[in-house]
């Protein structure tokens, strides 16, 4: 309930997804998930602090830390909504608890509630955004230029990767919330 993105479900909705999350502790150091890894889950943040490191130059050896994130936040939602490998690498920096969603856990959510779909592909386009900001110093119109044209392709490769299952305008119509 706390979480920004579940704030619309119904109480039922909370209660199915809250059966199936696995939560998860990690101790200072240990990285959540890898660059380049395989990924089919996104993490919610219960406790702890995370930081995120990043190649931003693509040389396999430079890492920046491009953010952080802290109880509330979610993280691994680049992967599960694209198909792609892990974008950035994600350590504890301090002792964590977190939930683990899979995207078997989360996909008929997403086909019922368009606007959460929507909301996270937001947050992805501003990371993404906020990474190339980082690596290139852009401007602040450039930004969020880039941010729009970001969003709108990744709203078409997710519709690619979750086909039939409602993504689309249509969907957003029937929209409860
Ligand atoms: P994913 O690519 O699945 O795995 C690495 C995760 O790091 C990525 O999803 C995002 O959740 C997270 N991430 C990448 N860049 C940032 C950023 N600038 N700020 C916060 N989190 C980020």
């Amino acid at each position: 309930r706390r979480i920004d993105i579940f704030k619309s479900l119904e109480e039922n909705e909370v209660e199915s997804l809250s059966q199936r999350i696995t939560q998860r502790q990690f101790k200072t150091g240990d990285s959540i998930v890898k660059k380049d890894d395989p990924g089919e889950s996104m993490y919610i943040v219960l406790e702890g602090l995370l930081f995120v490191y990043a190649d931003l130059e693509g040389d396999g050896t430079t890492t920046t830390r491009v953010g952080k994130l802290i109880p509330g936040d979610f993280f691994g939602e680049m992967s599960l909504l694209t198909g792609e490998p892990r974008s950035a690498t994600v350590e504890a920096a301090t002792d964590t608890i977190v939930y683990e969603i899979t995207r078997s856990d989360i996909e008929d959510l997403l086909a019922q509630r368009p606007k959460i779909a929507n909301r996270i592909t937001q947050v992805v386009a501003q990371r993404r955004v906020s990474n190339l900001k980082t690596r290139d110093n852009l401007s602040h119109e450039e930004h969020h230029e880039e941010t729009k044209n970001f969003a709108d392709q990744l709203l078409g490769k997710m519709r690619g990767f979750f086909k039939g299952l409602g993504i689309d305008r249509k969907a957003s119509c029937r929209e409860r919330v």
